[in-house]
């Protein structure tokens, strides 16, 4: 395949996994208990340092200069993300400074992630695939917060964190269609891509079994 006809290719694929990720309900999600969007941000501040502190491994361990400096990018949002999270953590009442998101270790995609080691499997598997599911889990997240009647934090994600989520999946796109360039490379891209919805579907499997979580918002 050319690179073009790849990346579209592993883009349909992704986009079929990942409305199974959406739930059937997503109109009348099932919240019980505390599912609040309060505990919903405490779960994204662990997405966001978790997806910053990636971008940053990467950035030290990779040779492409674009592709460091887009890591380099994206650390810097996801930091920004982080930031504004725990603002609106306080003004909801809660101190996230004495919180710590990764007390507890990090999580099963995070160590995936963070095991591979080219540029082709790191961009398919971490940009263009995570911040895919991203889009779709912040899309869901939104829509909770207006059912639950918080526009502060519908309005924070579909002004501010959303449209970088969708800028980092972008970022993905286009280099991955100047890495993708080999039969070896896209298969090992589209491996990589796989594994992370596999790991993203067991957690959202996980999260709903535990906690009810439908849509936490992702990175
Ligand atoms: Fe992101
Ligand atoms: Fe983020």
């Amino acid at each position: 395949m050319t690179p073009d006809e790849f990346v579209k290719d592993l883009d349909e694929r992704n986009q079929a996994v990942l409305k199974r990720l959406e739930p059937e309900a997503t109109l009348a999600p099932e919240v019980s208990g505390d599912l609040t969007v309060l505990n919903l941000l405490k779960v994204a501040l662990k997405n966001e340092i978790e997806a910053t502190e990636i971008a940053a491994r990467w950035l030290v361990t990779t040779d492409e200069v674009d592709v460091k400096m887009a890591l380099a990018r994206q650390a810097g949002d996801e930091a920004k993300h982080y930031r504004m999270i725990a603002d609106r953590l306080r003004e909801l009442g809660f101190d996230a400074h004495a919180f710590n998101p990764i007390a507890k270790g990090y999580g099963p995609l995070f160590n995936y992630l963070d095991r591979l080691t080219t540029t082709v499997e790191r961009i398919a598997a971490g940009q263009f695939t995570r911040e895919a599911i991203a889009v779709v889990k912040n899309r869901q997240f939104i829509e909770f917060c207006e059912r639950a009647g918080d526009r502060v934090t519908a309005t924070l994600y579909r002004d501010v964190i959303e449209p970088d989520e969708r800028f980092h999946q972008q970022l993905g796109r286009s280099l991955l269609l100047r890495c993708a360039i080999t039969v070896e490379a896209q298969e090992k891209a589209r491996r990589a891509a796989l594994r992370t919805l596999e790991l993203a579907e067991e957690l959202q499997a996980a999260a709903l079994k535990t906690a009810g979580i439908h849509h936490a918002p992702g990175c």
